[in-house]
């Protein structure tokens, strides 16, 4: 159940704490500054200071944190956020990086580029594509485990030498259970045993149908090593992400994702963060898990300080009070005060969570000592 300290409810009211004890009393409560008081008597309280109360539930702390739905007029087109997984040593990392290179845009920057869990590449005609540089599965369900829907596309990686394994239909699980679309990317073609349609036809046992065999997944013959096939695997991914419709506004206050956060010497915490709505300027104010902070600086994936994030773009974020965790959600709020608010009220569902949890293991240990 939820309490409050006389200490904080009278923070809230904005009254002495002196006052509330006073007021206690009178009610014939007698209570010090620390003591935590049920909702009823913090209601009869509120009520004598004439104020009136609301009782903030999970729910209408989330609600505050929701902004209108934009209408369809708002909404233009943002690029695809796509997910790389598959087996073991199939080529997953060397995929991430070979398609960086592909970015024209640090071509031309000099290739200076640093790893903030997320990167962005503009191909040749403009267009731009988002990949989650934190590869595997473990990412992935992590983050929708805590709810976060992140990515739009899954790039399945399938090594044409060893063809489907293990972890090749874990993965296709996990995207058929977030109903994510999925594109084959058929990697190491360069090497001698390689063979693509041994890929396709074992797919087939786990209803990945790919076109050549009649059905919807594109599947795509790639070589990170050789740079072979790039080009055609981001135009799948183009191709999939005109199919799914892909649209925000960036015309209004930000919300996104974490996808990484750590501690940083000298800096501080810092958190990459995916921006899915709105624009993510220096100076707003935000919420982010249980942690809060005033973004002081934004830098992209090539480690240049920019001013703002548009939808579909990863940025390090610097100016939080603590470190969130990945998958977190990160929204835009109008004050500190809204912003410290929130934060309060899910740290302390969090101590509760785990005062619940000491208070069940003990007991558990109790009961399982003999
Ligand atoms: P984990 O992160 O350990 O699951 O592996 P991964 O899927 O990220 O694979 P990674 O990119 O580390 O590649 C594994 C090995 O395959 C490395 O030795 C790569 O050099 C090699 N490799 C990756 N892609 C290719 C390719 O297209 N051709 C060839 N010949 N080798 C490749
Ligand atoms: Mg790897």
């Amino acid at each position: 159940p939820d309490t409050i300290t006389v200490q904080e409810l009278a923070n809230r009211m904005a009254e002495r704490a002196a006052d509330v004890i006073k007021c206690l009393m009178g009610l014939g409560v007698m209570a010090t500054i620390n003591q935590s008081l049920d909702p009823d008597t913090a209601q009869l309280v509120v009520e004598e200071f004439g104020h009136n109360m609301k009782r903030v539930s999970d729910a209408d702390v989330e609600e505050a944190l929701v902004v209108a739905d934009d209408t369809d007029e708002q909404l233009i087109s943002r690029p695809p956020v796509v997910t790389v997984m598959g087996h073991v040593d199939h080529g997953k990392t060397s995929l991430l990086d070979a398609l960086r290179k592909t970015d024209v845009v640090s071509g031309e920057a000099g290739g200076i580029t640093q790893h903030i869990g997320a990167y962005q590449v503009t191909m040749a005609n403009s267009a731009k594509i988002t990949f989650i540089d934190t590869p595997g599965h473990a990412a992935f369900t992590e983050m929708r485990s805590r709810g976060a829907q992140v990515t739009d596309i899954v790039v399945l990686v399938v090594a044409a030498d060893d063809s489907v394994m293990p972890q090749t239909i874990e993965a296709i699980s996990h995207a058929k259970a977030a109903e994510v679309p999925m594109i084959v990317a058929i990697n190491k073609m360069d090497k001698p045993g390689a063979d693509a349609n041994r890929v396709k036809t074992e797919l087939l046992q786990h209803e990945v149908v790919v076109e050549e065999m009649g059905g919807d997944v594109q599947a795509v013959e790639v070589s990170a090593k050789a740079g072979m096939g790039l080009t055609d695997l981001e135009e799948a991914i183009l191709l999939q992400a005109e199919v799914l419709d892909l649209k925000a506004n960036p015309n209004r206050v930000a919300d996104g994702v974490v996808v990484e956060a750590r501690m940083e010497k000298g800096r501080g915490p810092v958190a990459t963060v995916l921006v899915q709505r709105g624009t993510l300027k220096t100076g707003d104010i935000f919420v982010t898990g249980a942690e809060w902070g005033r973004v002081r600086a934004l830098i992209d994936d090539h480690g240049t300080r920019v001013q703002e994030a548009i939808p579909g773009m990863p940025v390090e974020v610097n100016g939080l009070n603590g470190v969130p965790s990945a998958g977190d959600d990160f929204v835009v709020v109008e004050s500190e005060a809204k912003a410290r608010e929130v934060s309060d009220f899910r740290q302390r569902r969090i101590r509760e969570q785990q005062a619940a949890a000491m208070k069940k293991s003990a007991l558990e240990n109790m009961f399982t000592s003999n």
